[in-house]
């Protein structure tokens, strides 16, 4: 812009060329009145037998925010809590101001705003209900490959934000943490962001931090295989149509990622960088084949390769991975702090997350490159109809 407007005052046939590309550019915001408010006003609906943000298609911006209670917060106290956070989520993604909102100006642009609440082993402990916890909401067991930092782990209450945009975002943090602030202390916020809404056509797999098409072997929401996956139905009847999470916190170690050849990538994930698609050949959503070998009689896809580990044959196995990138600011010394905040989706940690991450920390060629520094897992209760509230099966 720098040198078109230069060009600008030197005159001649550049000048004409930069003017035109500015004349173009001056007409940008007539079209940009329109279009991020089509993006900026869509709305999710709140209630529903399923709590939102989880089968979403994912928005480019999310914050979770873990609490720890207060020491004297029982079951009725919770309860409390849930109510007025379920009415000011309910409001807020429907684009209507907080009950006590400061800035109610900034609730009008939802941009597809969900709140999902979790419900950690702590809160269960609290409410006096340790035997309704199902028995995998529990902190993971320790992975060789692990270097968890206490400020991004656990948390006794979790609230995930998502919107299209970051205000938004931001706004409905503020307001959701000022109704929490009685009953909890923030433990560990992660805000993370995805591709700007617009930038790609929805629909498409998205790259990560690491430059790789993250999401490609997913279960597909409104699907049986994510229905089967994801939504608990059987176990505790106060979580049925509910769900649980995993969100970890994993670090990209971007420098000796770096460093590493297009091919030793491609090797370590099973799949090619520019399409995605599987080493054993066919376009990105082919189905991988494990078996073919190349003339040295290997596997085309490494069987330590991230996908050859993480695979799983039973659609009632797998996992629905719904993951943000983090970027912080680089220290001091330039080194880069970003990765992935990691959040999975599963009817039952134990039986479908844990067998996945356990392959994963035994051997998959990605631990070189990735480190996993916080760790937390919730219950996230079912959704509520309209006058409900978000835990009524469990604390009510
Ligand atoms: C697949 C990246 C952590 C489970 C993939 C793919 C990439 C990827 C590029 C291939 C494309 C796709 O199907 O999405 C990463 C990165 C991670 C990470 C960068 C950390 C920073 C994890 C963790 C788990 C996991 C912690 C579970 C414990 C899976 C699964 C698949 C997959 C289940 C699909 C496998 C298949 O059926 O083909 N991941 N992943 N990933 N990942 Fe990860």
């Amino acid at each position: 812009h720098l040198l078109a407007g230069g060009a600008l005052t030197a005159g001649g046939a550049v000048a004409g060329a930069a003017a035109a590309s500015l004349g173009r550019e001056r007409d940008a915001p007539v079209t940009a009145v329109t279009a991020p408010l089509a993006h900026g006003t869509r709305t999710v609906p709140f209630h529903g037998a399923h709590q939102a943000g989880i089968d979403t298609p994912a928005q480019a911006h999310a914050a979770f925010l873990a609490f720890d209670l207060s020491a004297r917060v029982d079951r009725a106290a919770l309860g409390r809590l849930m109510r007025l956070l379920t009415d000011d989520a309910a409001r807020l993604t429907q684009g209507r101001p907080a009950l006590a909102d400061t800035e109610p100006e900034l609730a009008a642009l939802p941009a597809r705003l969900t709140v999902t609440f979790g419900f950690g082993p702590g809160l269960f402990a609290a409410a006096g209900l340790d035997a309704r916890r199902p028995r995998s909401v529990a902190p993971l067991p320790a992975f060789a490959i692990d270097r968890l930092q206490e400020r991004w782990s656990g948390g006794d209450l979790l609230i995930q934000v998502c919107a299209d945009d970051p205000l938004t975002v931001t706004h409905t943090q503020r307001m959701l943490l000022k109704d929490t602030l009685a009953f909890a202390r923030p433990r560990w916020t992660q805000r993370g962001f995805r591709r700007g809404r617009g930038s790609q056509d929805d629909g498409v797999t998205q790259r990560n931090v690491m430059g790789q098409l993250d999401g490609t072997r997913n279960p597909r929401p409104g699907s049986p295989e994510f229905d089967g996956a994801v939504w608990v139905d059987s176990g505790p009847s106060w979580l049925r149509g509910g769900t649980t999470l995993v969100v970890r916190r994993i670090r990209a170690e971007m420098e000796t990622w770096d460093a590493v050849d297009t091919a030793g990538k491609e090797f370590a994930v099973g799949r090619r960088l520019d399409t995605g698609a599987p080493l054993s050949g066919g376009r990105e959503h082919d189905p991988p084949d494990y078996a073919a070998t190349n003339e040295l009689g290997l596997t085309v896809i490494p069987e330590t390769s991230h996908i050859a580990r993480a695979h799983v044959n039973d659609d009632r196995q797998r996992i629905f991975r719904r993951p943000y990138n983090y970027d912080e600011p680089p220290g001091p010394d330039g080194r880069p702090d970003m990765g992935l905040v990691f959040a999975a989706y599963q009817r039952d940690v134990g039986e479908q997350f844990l067998p996945i991450q356990r392959n994963l920390a035994e051997a998959d060629l990605m631990n070189d490159w990735i480190t996993p520094i916080g760790s937390a897992v919730f219950a996230v209760p079912p959704g509520c109809a309209e006058g409900g509230w978000i835990g009524e099966t469990l604390l009510g």
